[in-house]
């Protein structure tokens, strides 16, 4: 979607900048998506009047975070897109808690904490993507979750039309689901995390890692897991079963290494991607009687 120059200035005035036709395939990590202006919010204290403004013009927007984890329509997409730029390292460690801005690097974030000492979230070091991200999602990985040492989220909330501080228990952290709405844009976070020596951290950092590697296919375009393991089970084996790795609709393929990633291995289209996503989701509900949840966002139109 295109603002009107009207709108732009207005944007401008408030400090935001504004880039127009922004290619979505170019911003995700799986490489697919149209084109949209983008937004960035360069002042958070803008942010009420902004979401204002785009309320009064009835322009539908959505928030992109690093695209790491959504899966956007092709051609020309009816929205903008607003997007928390990094401003710097954007972290700071007091004692055992850790203040860190949404747009910083997740994996940044781990490994800062662990260079003051800091450890609990080893396990989230290769997951891609960004900590406001990370948030929304309740990123985990081998047995880490970011939602337990969450202490406190400042967010700019639709709802009431402010910047808040929520309480960390406060705020319902579940398996991949948090209680954050889809118009909720995180800011900053306050970690609090349980002292640990940089060098154990290492140790088991490198240890994720090397998992990590051997047996997701990191090198590929792809949104990490496609679907959410259903209770007790794994979305990725279930798929292995089926004998589905390497099925491909167009340029969208499931994974020779990893079963629950789907990858684009050339110029996937979004409705080949979904056609996939639809029929391991058909085969898995035949065999298993499992209905698979999406784990990846889906931008349609
Ligand atoms: N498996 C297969 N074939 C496959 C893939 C997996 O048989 O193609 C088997 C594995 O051998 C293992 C079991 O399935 O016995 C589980 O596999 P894995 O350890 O790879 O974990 P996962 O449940 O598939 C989850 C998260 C990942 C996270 C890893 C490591 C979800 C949907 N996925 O994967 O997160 O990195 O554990 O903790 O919860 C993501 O969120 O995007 C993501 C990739």
């Amino acid at each position: 979607m295109r603002v009107s120059d009207k709108v732009a200035t207005r944007l401008g005035e408030l400090g935001a900048e504004l880039r127009r036709g922004v290619s979505l395939a170019e911003q995700t990590s799986l490489g697919i998506g149209g084109t949209a202006d983008e937004i960035l919010l360069r002042r958070y204290e803008a942010i009420p009047q902004i979401m204002r403004l785009l309320a009064e013009k009835k322009i539908p927007h959505k928030f992109l975070g690093a695209g790491t984890n959504v899966l956007v329509a092709d051609g020309e997409l009816p929205f903008v897109v607003l997007h928390l730029p990094s401003t710097g390292p954007g972290m700071r460690v007091e004692g055992n808690v850790a203040y860190v801005d949404a747009a910083a690097d997740l994996g940044a974030a781990v490994t800062f904490c662990a260079k003051h000492d800091l450890g609990g979230m080893e396990g989230l070091i290769g997951v891609p993507g960004s900590v406001g991200g990370a948030l929304r999602m309740n990123a985990g990985a081998y047995g880490t979750q970011i939602g337990p040492h969450v202490r406190e989220v400042e967010l700019y909330r639709a709802a009431t039309d402010e910047i808040e501080t929520l309480r960390g228990s406060d705020i319902c952290f579940d398996y991949r689901h948090t209680s954050f709405v889809s118009d909720d844009v995180m800011l900053r976070v306050k970690l609090e995390l349980p002292p640990k020596p940089y060098k154990e951290i290492l140790a088991d950092i490198k240890v994720c890692n090397e998992k990590r590697r051997g047996s997701q296919p990191l090198n590929q375009k792809s949104a990490g897991c496609i679907f959410k393991n259903p209770p007790g089970g794994s979305a990725g084996r279930m798929i292995d079963e089926l004998g589905l790795k390497g099925h491909r609709v167009g340029d969208a393929m499931v994974s020779d290494r990893h079963a629950n990633f789907f990858v684009n291995v050339g110029r996937s289209a979004c409705t080949d991607m979904l056609k996939l996503m639809d029929e391991v989701r058909e085969r898995v509900h035949t065999a298993y009687g499992i209905e698979l949840e999406n784990e990846v966002i889906v931008w349609q139109n």
